[in-house]
């Protein structure tokens, strides 16, 4: 196993290069299962999650091939099922069940257990599958899903659920008759879909807010499309920037993601310029903290909770950090406590109590935000960090290591 050796104190200088977004590149390439023939995708990262929905892809039948720009055909379909030693390690191959109902009538895919930030069920996929037509059971551990065809539906999502919305708007662009999501989510990978299903001849409208209309069509067909910049790569490398007091300019990224923390570093101090295809991003001596409450997007992401507490550790003040997306988001707070955070937490928040200065130690990471926070503390503090279990942070950030180094980090892959 890798681990990261990372000397921290440097301030980080230069330029970084955002990859395609991993939250959005997995429905994009799930939705290669509606259409027979050759569709294109540009900017695919290279991460350990998108090979694992390659795998899953392929051991369906599926033709694959290309890197960055990755070429599927999914003509030979033998088979509908997503096996448990895939999903268990990928929730988000969850994501092929509303494609597979609607394209062959069927499916059965693994049922995803908890995982480390909280119990996660998927019953807010399979009522929506169940509204539109789909006899639906869980057996031996499996959802096993039937339709000969979806029919449209008026779904109301009682939670705002991202790759729930990105399953059922799969699923309803081949149902007959119109669907109606209510509540849905509104993040950019689910627009970032629907901009793709439109390629292909689908009819979705209103993606981007809480309602979204998908007129079914008979079928689908092959089409070219590009995954939007990572937005939680792009907030991890501003908090980067700020953590370490560098100045950092972030190219091809989309600043219109991330007003959320854009407002929430300008306001801890940091100073943030747009420039040309991307932003600067220049940390200040001394960085404010501030509270932040995590929220379905347009709010601040769950998915940078983590990273932006290592910054508020080092902060002058208190910060509350509220947690509302998931129940068990926490894991990162103990490991940032043994490189000296003073953390405090009460339910669903933490009391964040700012110190001087972090301390390296050897830490260990738990899941793939919790680890990136880790490698920010790391960089932050004063001497040498270890952190092992890497393997969660090659899920989500391509490169990081060298990203980071090109940066002027003091960071490197090593054996454990
Ligand atoms: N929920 C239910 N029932 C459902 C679905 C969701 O109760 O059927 C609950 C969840 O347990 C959670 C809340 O609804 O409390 C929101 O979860 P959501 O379904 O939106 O999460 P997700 O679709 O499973 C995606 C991202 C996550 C990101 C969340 C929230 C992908 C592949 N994953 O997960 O990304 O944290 O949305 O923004 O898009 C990550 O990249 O590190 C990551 C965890």
């Amino acid at each position: 196993m890798d681990k990261f050796v990372i000397k921290g104190g440097r301030k980080l200088k230069g330029e970084v290069q955002i990859s395609g977004s991993k939250n959005a590149a997995l429905p994009l390439l799930a939705s290669s299962l509606l259409c027979d023939g050759w569709n294109t995708y540009h900017n695919i990262p290279d991460l350990v999650d998108i090979k694992t929905i390659k795998k899953l892809l392929g051991n369906l039948g599926a033709t694959i091939e290309g890197g960055e720009t990755l070429r599927i055909n999914t003509g030979n379909i033998k088979r509908c099922e997503a096996p448990y030693n895939l999903v268990k390690t990928m929730r988000a191959s969850v994501l092929v069940l509303g494609p597979l109902v609607a394209r062959m009538g069927q499916a059965r895919v693994s049922l995803p257990g908890g995982c480390a930030i909280g119990a996660r069920p998927v019953n807010l996929h399979l009522k929506a599958l169940q509204d539109l037509g789909a006899a639906i059971e869980l057996r031996d551990g499996y959802i096993e899903a039937k339709a000969s065809r979806l029919k449209g539906a008026t779904i109301y999502f009682d939670i705002s659920t991202v790759t729930g919305t990105e399953n059922i708007m799969m699923a309803a662009a081949l149902a007959r008759g119109t669907t109606v999501l209510e509540n849905a989510a509104k993040e950019p990978e689910v627009m970032n879909l629907a901009e793709t299903l439109n390629r292909m001849g689908a009819k979705v409208s209103g993606a981007g807010t809480d309602a979204i209309v998908i007129e079914g069509v008979d079928s689908l067909h092959p089409a070219e499309a590009a995954v939007i910049p990572d937005r939680i790569e792009t907030g991890t490398y501003m908090i980067a920037a700020a953590i370490t007091g560098g100045d950092v300019t972030i190219k091809r990224c989309q600043p219109g993601h991330l007003d959320a923390l854009i407002t929430k570093l300008k306001e801890a101090g940091v100073s943030i310029e747009p420039v040309q295809g991307g932003l600067r991003v220049i940390g200040s001596k001394e960085i404010r903290c501030v509270d932040i409450k995590t929220l379905p997007y347009p709010g601040f992401p769950t998915d940078l909770q983590a990273q932006v507490m290592a910054l508020m550790a080092i902060g002058k003040g208190v910060s509350v950090i509220t947690e509302t997306i998931f129940e068990n988001r926490f894991m990162h707070v103990g490991e940032l406590m043994r490189m000296g955070a003073v953390v405090k937490i009460e339910g669903n928040r933490a009391i964040v109590r700012g110190v001087r200065k972090l301390k390296g130690a050897p830490v260990m990471a738990t899941d793939l935000r919790a680890s990136a926070s880790l490698v920010l503390a790391g960089l932050a503090a004063e001497g040498r960090t270890d952190l092992t279990r890497v393997y969660h942070i090659d899920r989500g950030y391509q490169s990081i290591e060298k990203k980071l180094s090109a940066l002027g980090a003091d960071m490197a892959r090593m054996k454990d």
